[in-house]
């Protein structure tokens, strides 16, 4: 029977699907021994907008996988997103009191980096260290032990909107579930999807889901951007059902079976069955013509994604160029569509990095949940908080066991 603290489970609450998976942790590596999905309705655009429906699908996916597993989950690491994350960089400096760094020198160091206002309805998510610099010396990851009279840390840090990160473990704590600690989405799918090397050569990772496109930058092997774009595969389904004057279910089909981001790789002999609405017959139109609706909105898309990369000035030093992930990343021709507007080298990423059931997760989809399984085995062993005690979890009404976690 396996031990309740070998197990590690990701709860990926998204806008269309909800996806429990559960990790066994055998040494370092984890493998997957239970999925289980189910629909969501409860989120628009990334953010809960409805507790009783969210916490229905988070107890159907948490069982399903319990199931396949054959254990009972009591915690999870769960994910975050929506249009209210934003995330900056900071950096902050101390005098040694030794010679020699210790890890109490480290930890005033980074209180030093994150000691900047943030407004009271906003929460820090995390502090991500980038870079220690030690008296001249820079580009050190791990400043413990070594010699300096200066200590410099220059950090990422995430908020979110207090309410929203709220909702979150209340859906978690209603569902019966602790709440391990709550992670951006795109650093869980980044931690499933990219190598060391892509971060290491500078890489942009866009999970592209139904409800957002999740942005996170790396450069140097780390973190130096983060954002959240409230756009995704539910409006190139709505811009289909509204074009083609056909219901949501049926334009989401479509979608998924004719779908092609490039319209220009579409046959235009190419003929298409669009059902009606109301009972009207079905008829038939051009495939191109429902391309051209997806590929207006993956551009646009791209597009925004574009600017955002731009403004952060990191756009030359993405030599490993975009790695495409999220349910939308499965639409056909879309990493052409990106790098015609990017202007980058494409790859597409299904999850990896973990041993068991991986059929089961080899998908786009799951980049978060495996994420969320892969970030969770490597910080489980911390159980009080490295730094800031002052989180949102620590003030939830359920115990939490972790809440900062670096990505070193
Ligand atoms: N084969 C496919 N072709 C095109 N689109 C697809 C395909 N499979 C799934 N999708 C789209 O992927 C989206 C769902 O992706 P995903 O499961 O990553 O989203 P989510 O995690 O629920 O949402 P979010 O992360 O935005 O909150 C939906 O819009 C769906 O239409
Ligand atoms: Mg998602």
């Amino acid at each position: 029977m396996t031990r309740a603290h070998d197990i590690v489970v990701g709860l990926d609450v998204g806008t269309t699907k909800v996806s429990a998976i559960v990790g066994e942790m055998v040494g370092d590596a984890v493998g997957v021994i239970g999925v289980g999905t189910s629909r969501s309705s409860g989120l628009r655009k990334g953010v809960v907008i409805n507790i009783e429906e969210t916490v229905r699908s988070i107890r159907q996916a948490v069982e399903e996988a319990e199931r396949m597993a054959g254990v009972q989950v009591r915690s999870v690491f769960t994910g975050i997103s929506g249009g209210h994350i934003r995330g900056f960089n900071s950096h902050g400096i101390v005098a040694v009191s030794d010679d020699e760094i210790t890890q109490e020198d480290v930890s005033r160091v980074i209180d030093a980096a994150r000691a900047v206002a943030i407004p009271l309805d906003r929460e820090v998510l995390h502090i991500l260290p980038q870079e220690y610099v030690i008296d001249d010396q820079d580009g050190i990851r791990e400043p413990t032990g070594m010699h300096g009279v200066r200590l410099e840390a220059k950090v990422h840090i995430v908020t979110a909107a207090a309410s929203s990160a709220r909702n979150v473990i209340r859906c978690a704590n209603h569902a019966g579930l602790e709440v391990d600690a709550i992670v951006l989405q795109q650093l869980a799918s980044a931690e499933a999807t990219l190598t060391q090397d892509e971060k290491d050569l500078g890489v942009c990772l866009i999970d592209i889901g139904g409800g957002t496109a999740d942005i996170a930058l790396f450069s140097d092997g780390a973190i130096v951007h983060t954002s959240v774009l409230p756009l995704g595969g539910n409006h190139v389904t709505n811009d289909i059902a509204l074009g083609m004057r056909t219901p949501q279910q049926e334009a989401e089909q479509l979608k998924r079976r004719h779908g092609c981001a490039l319209v220009e790789n579409v046959d235009p002999q190419d003929l298409i069955e669009v059902p009606s609405v109301g009972g009207r017959e079905p008829r038939p139109l051009s495939r191109q013509i429902l391309c051209e609706i997806i590929e207006a909105r993956v551009e646009e898309i791209f597009q925004l994604v574009k600017t955002e990369i731009r403004q952060t000035g990191y756009e030359d030093l993405l030599a490993s160029g975009v790695v495409l992930t999220g349910g939308t990343s499965m639409l056909d021709s879309i990493a052409d569509v990106a790098e015609e507007v990017l202007g980058l080298p494409i790859r597409c990423g299904a999850p990896s990095g973990v041993t068991g059931m991986v059929d089961e997760v080899n998908s786009p989809e799951f980049a978060t949940g495996v994420g969320l399984v892969r970030y969770g085995s490597r910080n489980s062993g911390r159980r009080t908080p490295r730094m800031g005690e002052s989180g949102i979890l620590s003030r939830a009404s359920h115990k939490v066991r972790h809440w900062l976690g670096g990505i070193f």
